[in-house]
């Protein structure tokens, strides 16, 4: 293997059929981000691309929703995601796109040379075509019942209730979603990648590392859930792949007779990388090719879970069938990001949009970025959850790096008028507190440098953070403030020696906390810092001028949490609706249809957790400025009555409420809702109608008897 000399660093793209959710950004964008910055910052060449894939039938069919273009939606969303990208501090060289003509014209090049290659098959199958709408159909243009759970709305690729893969022909009463109308079956010729015939350099390549008899990457730096996914894939044996489509919002495949027909996904979003190379050398003058054709060039492909085989084995065939190109040496996939329990989704909006953080946190980047970082999916599936943001804002930003940086800051300016002071000269000012001050620290860059090497960026942020906790504990030790009369000389050297801690965590925290190291930055008087600066001698000089103590984290309060979590429980879908939402809300479309969902079998011990018990309702009264709540007052057995909320407005009138007798659910975790704290559930059922009415007892029953 060669010693790199620049890295190639992609980061899958996005695509530009919705924003940009905090999913993506642990998935693929925040570590690439961090990584790159890292390799900047120790003077290594490196090209960070990315860019919207503005292609595929899910871009098309929101366009025919929404009664509009195509271009026209992947131009609002590239241009929301590039400035959500922007706004967060993702440091791409270039953002692309793949829409774009000369994005066109590189895969169109990259086909035709694969063709004269003699690296497609031919192949003609039958295919179904909508007759009306005069064009063949995508698999996520045909819907029909799924056979094999009757969702009458499953798409012809997959069945979004129960998750199974389809393919259009196992639909049930097949429709197309263009015209409504019954496909029919129709011959079309596509050009398939037979990738069986890589089978064995790809078995070699991916497990030992090995082509053409040249050691290209260690396996043993690969992540073991990648290399995993790769060889169940190769031990089902590799098959054959169409790499066209029918279809019109694409790359129209160039060769005489294709028309109608696109580069699918494989020969078109990851070119995406290549284009944007393209664009990006024309756009400063100077050369594509060596990122990617030169052997002593490292590429590294940033993607999530859902992307593995298509970047660590199907763009390898392509890049190899193409020839003169290198590939990946490494492909640092994570695994997904779940959400306050739950899997994120966008058709269910239950997601953190990246751009409306941006929009409702100003400035607070770091933030959220600290919070993914510490959380990053790197081995296993993770979750984020507000409350752990609050968490680690509070306990770690805050109260290590901010209340560090807030105490020097103050010293130096109440003792010595913001000015640096002088360190003592003599030994006697050198205690034994900074010899091990220095050990512990110097260590740090080095460490925090070789796991992001690794792709372990959670540890890697950890030793970052211990910078700070090194240096609370320091002024902790030393307590300069107690020595201001009796030892000046000391303090001046703690006070000195605090200062280059805070310049070594303007280094070490810069690829996670950008934003926050520029303050420090700043704050020091000092201008652009390099990896090798974070504890360089002569860096902080005496009698130089610093800034004045700036908060640079603020505490998040409860409160503001508590307007996250209620924002998002909004969309909380029927399936698992709480008191919170209420069971007014409307159901989403997919749940109509099926009114019982069956659940899965529980023990009995699982039975006895729920405290179910017999309530009379005292009180009820509206919730200010929230029209589907009530709050309520129900005796259920104890000293007082709970307060519950619950989402039953729309269907009953506070006044016919109390004396009635329900059914509540008294050990559900409480939950604040518009502030108020509800201590319970109220059970109901639904009518034929989709009116709510309460569970009762048979006969009037004191309240706090047991249900069983
Ligand atoms: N846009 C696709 C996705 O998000 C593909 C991204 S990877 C790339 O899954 F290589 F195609 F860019
Ligand atoms: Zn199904």
């Amino acid at each position: 293997m060669k010693a790199p000399a620049r890295t190639t660093v992609t980061a899958a793209l996005p695509y530009a059929n919705g924003p940009l959710h905090i999913g993506h950004i642990a998935g693929a964008y925040l570590p690439a981000d961090i990584y790159v910055r890292s390799l900047r910052s120790r003077n290594k060449e490196v090209l960070f691309i990315c860019g919207s894939d503005e292609h595929g039938a899910a871009i098309t069919l929101r366009a025919i929703k929404e009664g509009t273009t195509p271009q026209a939606i992947v131009d609002k969303y590239h241009a929301l995601m590039g400035k959500a990208f922007e706004d967060f501090g993702i440091a791409f060289d270039i953002y692309h796109r793949t829409s774009s003509e000369l994005h066109r014209k590189t895969s169109q090049e990259f086909f035709l040379q694969l063709y004269a290659n003699g690296a497609f098959t031919e192949n003609t199958e039958e295919q179904y075509y909508d007759t009306e709408a005069k064009q063949f159909l995508a698999d996520r243009y045909i819907m029909g019942t799924c056979p094999n759970c009757g969702n009458p709305d499953a798409y012809g690729d997959q069945c979004e209730k129960c998750g199974s893969a389809l393919s259009p022909r196992d639909l049930i009463d097949p429709r197309s979603t263009l015209s409504g109308s019954k496909p029919v079956l129709k011959p079309t010729k596509h050009w398939y990648l037979p990738m069986e015939r890589s089978q064995e350099w790809m078995q070699e390549w991916i497990n030992t590392g090995m082509l053409d008899g040249d050691q290209q990457h260690d396996p043993a730096e690969w992540k073991p859930q990648v290399l995993g996914q790769c060889n169940s894939w190769l031990k089902e044996g590799l098959r054959p792949r169409a790499m066209t489509r029918d279809l019109t919002w694409g790359v129209p495949v160039p060769l005489p007779g294709a028309e109608g027909k696109a580069l699918y996904v494989w020969l078109d979003a990851p070119i995406g990388y290549i284009s944007a190379a393209k664009q990006w050398a024309a756009d400063h003058g100077t050369d594509w090719e060596k990122w990617w054709k030169a052997d002593d060039t490292r590429l590294l492909h940033f993607i999530g879970k859902d992307n593995i085989v298509f970047h660590a084995i199907i763009f390898p065939i392509l890049l190899k069938q193409h020839g003169g190109f290198i590939l990946p040496q490494n492909v640092p996939a994570n695994e997904f990001l779940n959400l306050e329990g739950r899997k994120l989704s966008t058709s269910r909006n239950w997601a953190v949009w990246l751009h409306e953080y941006i929009a409702r946190w100003p400035g607070r980047q770091d933030e959220l970025r600290y919070a993914l970082a510490t959380i990053l999916p790197e081995f296993r599936d993770s979750e984020f959850t507000w409350k752990d943001f609050q968490d680690k804002n509070n306990n770690e930003l805050v109260a290590i790096i901010g209340n560090f940086v807030q105490r020097v800051f103050v010293l130096c300016n109440k003792y010595y008028g913001g000015k640096v002071p002088e360190p003592a000269a003599s030994n006697a000012a050198q205690g034994e507190q900074d010899t091990v001050l220095w050990a512990e620290l110097s260590a740090i860059p080095g460490k925090v440098a070789e796991d992001i090497d690794k792709f372990r960026f959670r540890d890697a942020l950890l030793s970052a953070m211990n910078a700070g906790r090194l240096g609370n504990k320091y002024l902790t030790d030393t307590e300069p403030w107690k020595l201001e009369k009796t030892d000046p000389d000391r303090v001046r050297t703690v006070l000195f020696n605090s200062l280059r801690i805070t310049a070594a965590l303007s280094v070490v925290l810069e690829p996670f906390l950008p934003f926050t190291a520029q303050k420090l930055r700043t704050m020091l008087g000092l201008g652009e810092l390099k990896w090798a600066d974070a504890l360089r001698e002569g860096l902080i000089v005496p009698g130089a001028a610093i800034g004045k103590a700036e908060h640079l984290f603020k505490p998040i309060t409860d409160a503001e949490i508590a307007v996250e979590v209620e924002r998002l429980k909004a969309n909380e879908p029927m399936e698992s609706r709480s008191t919170e939402q209420g069971p007014s809300a409307p159901p989403r479309a997919d749940a109509v249809e099926t009114k019982v969902v069956a659940k899965p079998n529980i023990s009995f011990d699982d039975f006895a957790k729920l405290d179910i018990r017999i309530g009379t309702i005292a009180a009820a009264e509206r919730v200010p400025k929230a029209d589907k709540l009530l709050k309520l007052s129900i005796e259920v057995g104890e000293a007082a009555p709970r307060t519950i909320v619950s989402g039953i407005a729309q269907h009953f009138a506070p006044e016919e409420l109390p004396g009635k007798q329900v059914l509540v659910l008294c050990n559900l975790e409480p939950r604040k809702m518009r502030g108020v704290e509800s201590q319970g559930m109220v059970l109901m059922a639904e009518d034929a109608e989709g009116k709510l009415v309460f569970v009762q007892p048979g006969r009037e029953v004191p309240p706090g008897g047991e249900v069983r």
